[in-house]
């Protein structure tokens, strides 16, 4: 273990101001690949001149110091030592009034392979500071409740220098930026290279003008309009919506090919990795479309959620995350389908975070302690932290939750805030004693809510029950308040009772209805109102009732759901023909032409291998994945050969016609026509696929009918044209690496996977490239899970390649192995041995090693 890997467990509870407070930071830096010097001013003064402090500084191993003086003169070197990742500075040294700290050092940007702090990609210099590299940059107070305006100078030959907040002056081989904007340094941000700008411009509401750009490698600029028009229309949206207006001169946008997340927010200067801008009809996907027009929005929503208000303690990231999650789920329900977004929403929470809540890294929204921050970047702390936003808006109404975001925004502008003070402003603002709510934050587990049902003369009583499964660390869970919405539907499909919301407090509740003329079925978690399990005696005819009949479209979108998954759990466990009831209504679906595209087009898509397993673990059944595998297939396969006429039709008749649009509509009918050919290929050997492939004019069909030729094993002509038309574009080479394990029928994919890997262009230090195969392997379920432990070695091979390189993608991959403790005996003792090998690494990152360690414990 390094230095650096030896600081402890972090606790919420050891919170404590920073004693000094910051009044402006200047840096100076002369940016050059090897050696970079960056010089550091601070201007600082004592919170407390009486009770003098230690001046705290974070610094990592790679800085090298050159000088440090305090108002002009270097300290007596008895007062300053350097531990670790901390450089301290004796109260004894320091002056009990304002002063300058100013610092030298010198820094190598080539040899960061791990881009966290300034690093090199493709020869431009950019930065990623959240959440602790600014220290990897300069001595620092690296911490987010530390804010204060920034100036900086940048030093290089290369044509474009940037950096947050407005341009001040410029020359030959420098450039002078300033940020009004008191800021946490996370928030730093610069840019060098040879960057070409696609411009356009906003006018904010009160009439100011501001100059936008998406800076991309020159080459590129044909490929940056839609994520400029998305900024726009974010602008826009966020100013009507929530009041909100952009507070600088300029917004530039820097995409980097090597980018360890999505994107990052910095003040003014938003660095995205490349894939979440360009994009052209003939290189990107539908999906990646949808994703960039909400990663844009998302980037910038948290200029007010984030950067104007931002987080007290690294404890509190779904301040900004969850909101701004939230936010970015509302701008796109705007900008596209409402009732579309919600069941996708659900679709990747159900996948990701209840999977993540049902294992050993579960954690609640606001964890309490860490080891590693980056570890936290979670479908927990982001999705779920969105959702426990959605049941606070429930639970106070539309008009609350404006009211109480108001008050958010004037009472804690350059606020470094809390959950405590977010909670505190809806109480204040609606009179609600958010108490219990709270729970949601400091509470892990996904609680699961269990109805039954009981009808008497004309009444309709719901006795319900909550509980959530113990988490670790958290072995007793008090009961939550859970909001219920739901609705009545009468026998003839009219609705009797409209959306009504339930709230649960007690473990054990019931809710009478009087005064009905017949038996209703029961719509229940409309919308998804609660991020739980629901669990209802229902019979499939109910079930088809309501995806037949419910008003509310995620519902009515669920019932089916239900009946997909009871139809997979039941092939699973080995009964023939289980999927009667749910092929039959999805007959009755598809030749209902009243229905849009889009709707169809998510009841045509099967629940994934990943979520079967998550609902049979629930339900305290040992997955098998094979088996799993096995049982989806043939429901396919069944679907397929029941409605082939309406899904040839279908089909045949949504070919693309015209230039293509990326929009909500047109993009509808391209997913129910691949939803169609999905199936259709069951049974058409993959013709319709190959032909597809060769004439399809845009990536989203190409794509589709590639899959589907990887799946059934004949995608080699299709793979090599790929490649002879796209080796050049790295964004669709990961695609190309990416489906051919995703698809591959899981006694191959491990072996395609090894193959790939060992090709001179799985360039496996690109963050994307790594995940596009790794990743793939992860999502391909019986192939990560074999039964022989091969996709557990080959995983578990090169996280221990990639730790000592870049330990932030290592340890987020190793959640691949998340699950493990939930199958059979076999595979869990290849999974732990698999874990125990990492973790006899020596000199384990620091991420790695918790991450490893959680899992094992
Ligand atoms: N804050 C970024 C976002 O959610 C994510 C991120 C975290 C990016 C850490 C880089 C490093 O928008
Ligand atoms: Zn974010």
């Amino acid at each position: 273990m390094t230095q650096q890997d030896k600081r402890p467990v972090q606790y919420l509870a050891d919170y404590r101001p920073y004693p000094f407070t910051l009044s402006e930071t200047r840096l100076d830096i002369t940016l050059a690949p090897t050696g970079t010097r960056v010089r550091a001013e601070i201007d600082m003064q004592p919170k407390d001149a009486r009770n003098a402090a230690d001046l705290m500084l974070d610094g990592g191993a790679g800085l090298r110091l050159g000088s440090l003086t305090i108002d002009g003169a270097a300290p007596d070197p008895a007062f300053v030592r350097r531990e670790g990742e901390v450089l301290t500075i004796g109260a004894a040294a320091l002056p009990r009034t304002a002063f300058t700290l100013a610092t030298e050092v010198e820094i190598d940007p080539e040899a960061n392979t791990a881009f966290e702090g300034l690093y090199l990609s493709n020869g431009i210099f950019c930065t990623q500071c959240e959440a602790e590299g600014f220290r990897h940059i300069t001595f620092y107070p690296d911490r987010p409740d530390v804010m204060t305006t920034f100036r900086v100078t940048l030093r290089s030959d290369l044509p474009v220098l940037l950096s947050n907040g407005n341009p001040v002056a410029s020359g030959a081989g420098w450039a002078e930026w300033h940020d009004p904007w008191p800021k946490p340094c996370y928030l730093f941000a610069l840019v060098a290279g040879e960057l070409v700008a696609v411009r356009g411009s906003f006018t904010t509401r009160s009439g100011r003008e501001v100059a936008l750009n998406v800076w991309v490698r020159p080459g590129d600029e044909d490929r940056a309009d839609f994520a400029l028009v998305s900024l726009i229309k974010s602008m826009r949206w966020d100013e009507e919506v929530y009041g909100r207006e952009y507070d600088l001169e300029v917004f530039n946008i820097v995409t980097v090919d090597d980018f360890n997340m999505g994107a990052m927010e910095n003040k003014g200067l938003n660095i995205f990795n490349s894939k979440l801008v360009l994009a052209s009809p003939e290189t990107a996907t539908d999906a990646d479309y949808e994703r960039i027009e909400a990663v844009i929005a998302h980037e910038y929503f948290h200029n007010w959620t984030g950067n104007r208000i931002t987080c007290r303690d690294w404890f509190q990231l779904c301040l900004k995350e969850g909101l701004t999650v939230f936010r970015d789920q509302q701008f796109t329900s705007d900008m596209r389908s409402a009732a579309v977004k919600r069941i996708e929403d659900v679709q990747v929470l159900r996948a990701r975070q209840f999977r993540e809540d049902q294992g050993p890294l579960a954690h609640p929204p606001r964890p309490d302690r860490f080891e590693e921050i980056n570890n936290f970047y979670t479908a927990t702390v982001y999705e779920k932290g969105a959702e426990v936003i959605g049941m606070l808006k429930r639970l106070v109404g539309d008009e609350g939750y404006a009211r109480a975001l108001d008050l958010y925004f004037a009472r804690h502008d350059g606020d470094a805030a809390t959950i405590e003070d977010w909670l505190k402003v809806f109480e204040d603002a609606t009179g609600r004693d958010l108490g219990q709510f709270k729970r949601w934050y400091t509470d892990a587990g996904t609680p699961v809510v269990t109805m039954t049902e009981e009808w008497q003369d004309g009444t309709l009583a719901l006795h319900l029950r909550q509980e959530t499964p113990p988490t670790p660390g958290q072995p007793d869970k008090p009961a939550r308040v859970i909001p219920l919405a739901m609705g009545l539907i009468g026998p003839n499909g009219d609705e009797v009772l409209p959306t009504t919301v339930l709230e649960l407090t007690e473990p054990r509740q019931s809710f009478r209805f009087e005064a009905l003329g017949a038996r209703p079925v029961v719509s229940m978690l409309r919308g998804f109102s609660a991020p739980v399990m629901l669990r209802r005696q229902l019979d499939d005819s109910a079930r088809a009732f309501l995806l037949a009949h419910d008003t509310d479209a995620f519902a009515r979108w669920d019932a089916g759901r239900d009946l997909a998954l009871s139809a997979l759990a039941a092939g699973a466990s080995g009964e023939a023909g289980a999927g009667g009831a749910y092929v039959a209504a999805i007959g009755r679906l598809l030749a209902d032409e009243g229905i849009d595209a889009a709707f169809r087009a998510l009841c045509l898509q099967l629940p994934s291998e990943e979520e079967v397993a998550t609902h049979l673990h629930a339900d305290r059944t040992v997955p098998d994945p094979a088996a799993i595998h096995a049982a989806r297939e043939a429901l396919a396969r069944d679907l397929a050969e029941a409605h082939e006429p309406v899904l040839a039709e279908i089909y045949t008749r949504l070919r693309s016609e015209g230039p293509y649009s990326p929009g909500a509509t047109a993009s509808a009918d391209r997913a129910l026509r691949l939803a169609a050919l999905h199936l259709l290929s069951r049974i058409d050997g993959g013709e319709r696929a190959e032909i597809l492939f060769g004439t399809a004019g845009n990536m989203t069909e190409r794509m589709g009918a590639l899959a589907a030729l990887v799946r059934l094993g004949r995608a080699e002509r299709a793979l090599a044209a790929m490649r002879d038309e796209f080796g050049s574009n790295r964004l669709v080479m990961d695609k190309w690496f990416s489906v051919q394990v995703m698809a591959a029928p899981p006694e191959t994919a491990v072996a395609i996977a090894r193959e790939l890997a060992a090709r001179p262009d799985f360039d496996w230090k690109n963050p994307n490239r790594f995940r596009a195969l790794m990743g793939a392997l992860a999502a391909n379920h019986p192939a990560f899970h074999a039964a022989d432990g091969s996709g557990y070695d080959f995983t578990a091979d090169w996280l221990m390649r990639m730790d000592p390189v870049n330990p932030q993608i290592a340890a987020r991959m190793s959640s691949a192995f998340e699950t493990w403790v939930r199958y059979d005996a076999d595979r869990r003792a290849r999974a732990r041995q698999a874990l125990e090998r990492i973790a006899a690494l020596e000199s384990l990152s620091r991420n790695s090693s918790e991450m490893v360690s959680r899992m094992i414990a």
